[in-house]
């Protein structure tokens, strides 16, 4: 199995930003954390982040070529504005996991609606970067994606 995990906005910040809501891991700690669970799963895994919305579609396009099996997506702040990465993930076809370190629904209202919610297969937000490490674990346990055109 093939798992891509995508890091959007801000995220390359982790270790300075707000402490309170994303917890002191850095986010290579974060990755390194899920290329060790990775390993234990028996899966292969791919991270990617940029500050870059139109990068990140592109990123999700080439997934969609490349035919992962499925993907852990922390939008950051797009995951409330952006319709094009949205429509991105729509394209396709294997599961997306949404991931948040914070509980966004315990938060400022703006952060309540998420774009990615409807086309992810389930979100888990709330137990900072452990929250990736549980995305990991249910991708994992989806199998390799049948729908996908390889
Ligand atoms: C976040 C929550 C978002 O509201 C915020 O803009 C982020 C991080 C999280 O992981 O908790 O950048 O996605």
């Amino acid at each position: 199995m093939h798992i891509l995990a995508l890091h959007g906005i801000n995220l390359n910040m982790l270790g300075q930003r707000d402490p309170a809501h994303y917890g002191t891991a850095t986010l290579a700690d974060i990755d390194a954390a899920m290329q060790r669970l990775a390993d234990e799963l028996g899966v292969r895994l791919a991270c990617f982040q940029t500050n870059h919305e139109g990068q990140m579609c592109e990123r999700i396009h080439q997934a969609h070529r490349e035919g992962v099996d499925a993907v852990l997506i922390n939008a950051g702040a797009w995951s409330h504005t952006s319709v094009a990465i949205s429509d991105a993930l729509a394209i396709l076809r294997c599961p997306v996991v949404e991931v948040h370190l914070s509980n966004i629904h315990a938060r400022e209202p703006f952060r309540h609606h998420s774009h990615i919610a409807h086309v992810a297969r389930g979100q888990i937000c709330g137990f900072g970067a452990d929250s990736y490490l549980l995305a990991l674990r249910a991708a994992a346990a989806f199998g390799p994606c049948a729908r996908h055109p390889r």
